[in-house]
């Protein structure tokens, strides 16, 4: 069968459960070339059907000594394209052809200077020593018939080998990973001059594709989807709407624990700019009185869970038509909850809290930009002509303004949190170095202070500011915001704002503090 995507020229990658499998998906793509991750278990024979242009095994945690270590269809080494692999490939590749792989003693770790022999159509263009990441237990002892090395390293003599008439490639190390010096050029050598790819494909073909695969796995059946505004679920929702239209059914759960105007915004701009069918659930009283009491970030995390799969669960069910429900998963919350080699597990995005749906809701899942990292979903919501503004969104916790609330939550304190938190949403808007900012927001103390207000004396809440850069939010420092931004910040606030008094600034990094509070 023959569909869009299959008529594409097209790199298979078979996972073999590296971390950086997408990693090599990714550097392809932005090479313009598409390409494909599959299971390792997938047959030549499946293959010919469409054949790839080149096959790329991926690295993994396994050792190929080990008890059903993940192997390979030796057919594929006889389709006639070229296969590269790469560190668990490399000795997989060396294994089935023949080669020898012995365990290593020492894990090699790291950054390691390559010997590399520039003849080889892999290096082409190379110096003759550059820094690789290196990652790895076994190794490569002796190479297959017609192989010959083509790098080394200090603790690698076959850091690279090729048997060129054969058109195999295999490496120790990770071209994928930035680490790598050159690794760029090793993948665009193996891409087009090697595998003889053209460099024809964008996330516009991505779109292209992704709306006739998702017209033919939805077929005439009707999706839900929980939007929450993000920038996940917002790019879902439009991309499914180029995909199916009015069968597209939206539902946004308003739990009162959004920004200022925020359910409001996303009201205008779904129902109203982009004219999709959107189910609003006015809930906020109903998550007001669940957390009444609750102080405990964790207890309070699990009441709002909770309470969001219910209210959530009570809108889906007046969509009994509804067979899928669509999710914003991306590739990086698949890594973080899969660790099998069999690829990643079906996952639910913790923060949309769907993943406990009572059992009458059965629904099969949707998940079209499972593959693509953040720049690439907000590059396909560039293309689908969404707003700036909603692409460039900061990340918001699902629990949001009630793990911003310190302590007991109650709709005062919110709507306080909320007036503080759009003042400094305004501000930091300003700065010519917004773009670099990951999170900057406002906490709500549970503590009062003494002040002065004119003539009066005042005991009123604290703030907090949180501003932060960080790559991933696995680590994360405070920003340097101008002390002018700050000053205007306080003062916004202080005199804006009724009923705090008081404004301060977090400088702690994250480890050890969190970028939440709670
Ligand atoms: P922390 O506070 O752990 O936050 O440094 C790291 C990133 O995760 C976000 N965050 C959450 N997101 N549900 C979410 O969906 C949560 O319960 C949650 N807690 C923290 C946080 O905003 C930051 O981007």
């Amino acid at each position: 069968m023959k569909n869009t995507e299959s008529a594409r020229q097209r790199i298979v990658i078979l996972d073999y459960g590296s971390q950086y499998t997408h990693l090599i998906a990714r550097r392809i793509r932005e090479h313009h070339v598409y390409s494909e991750i599959l299971p390792f278990g997938t047959t030549a024979e499946s293959l010919r059907a469409d054949m790839p242009k080149g096959i790329i095994l991926s690295g993994g945690p396994n050792s190929v000594f080990a008890d059903g270590a993940p192997s390979i269809d030796r057919e594929i080494f006889e389709l006639g394209v070229p296969v590269l692999g790469i560190c668990y490939g490399m000795q997989l590749m060396a294994q089935t052809l023949g080669g020898k792989v012995v365990a290593g003693t020492v894990r090699e770790y790291g950054k390691a200077e390559l010997k590399a022999d520039c003849a080889s159509g892999m290096f082409a263009g190379l110096p003759e020593k550059f820094v690789v990441w290196m990652s790895h237990g076994d190794r490569v002892a002796e190479l297959p018939a017609g192989f010959k090395p083509a790098a080394s390293s200090e603790n690698c003599p076959y850091a690279a080998a090729c048997d060129e008439s054969r058109r195999f490639y295999a490496l120790q190390f990770h071209p994928e990973v930035a680490h790598t010096q050159f690794g760029e050029k090793i993948i665009s050598n193996f891409v087009f001059a090697i595998c003889g790819c053209r460099a024809d494909w964008d996330m516009g073909t991505w779109i292209e594709d992704s709306v006739a695969k998702l017209r033919a796995e939805i077929g005439d059946e009707h999706v839900i989807l929980g939007l929450s505004g993000g920038v996940d679920s917002s790019v879902v929702a439009v991309l499914l709407n180029k995909a199916i239209g009015k069968r597209l059914h939206c539902i946004f759960v308003d739990n009162g624990l959004l920004r200022h105007g925020e359910a409001a915004e996303v009201e205008a701009m779904f129902a109203g700019k982009l004219g999709l069918d959107l189910h609003v659930a006015h809930a906020a009283q109903r998550f007001y009185k669940a957390l009444c009491g609750a102080e405990d970030p964790e207890t309070k995390r699990k009441i709002i869970g909770r309470e969001f799969v219910t209210v959530f669960a009570e809108e889906a069910r007046k969509f009994q038509n509804c067979r899928f429900l669509a999710q914003g998963t991306i590739y990086p919350d698949v890594i973080e909850s899969s660790s099998s080699v069999n690829g990643p597990s079906q996952t639910i995005k913790s923060h949309h809290n769907v993943g406990g749906l009572p059992p009458d809701l059965k629904f099969s899942l949707v998940e079209p930009l499972r593959d693509l990292f953040k720049d690439e979903v907000r590059a396909v919501g560039r293309i689908l002509g969404m707003d700036e503004s909603l692409l460039s969104r900061q990340p918001f916790p699902g629990p949001g303004l009630g793990v911003r609330v310190l302590g007991e939550v109650n709709a005062e304190k919110v709507r306080l949190l909320q007036e503080a938190d759009l003042r400094v949403q305004q501000e930091v808007r300003k700065l010519p170095d917004y773009g670099k900012i990951w999170q900057a927001f406002a906490v709500l103390l549970p503590c009062r202070s003494v002040g002065v207000m004119g003539d009066q004396r005042t005991y009123e809440y604290t703030c907090a500011i949180r501003c932060v850069n960080s790559i991933d939010a696995m680590t994360a420092d405070w920003t340097r915001l101008p002390y002018d931004t700050l000053a205007t910040i306080s003062n916004r606030i202080i005199n804006e704002v009724r009923g705090i008094n008081r404004v301060v600034y977090d400088i702690s990094s994250k480890p050890p503090a969190t970028i939440e509070w709670e």
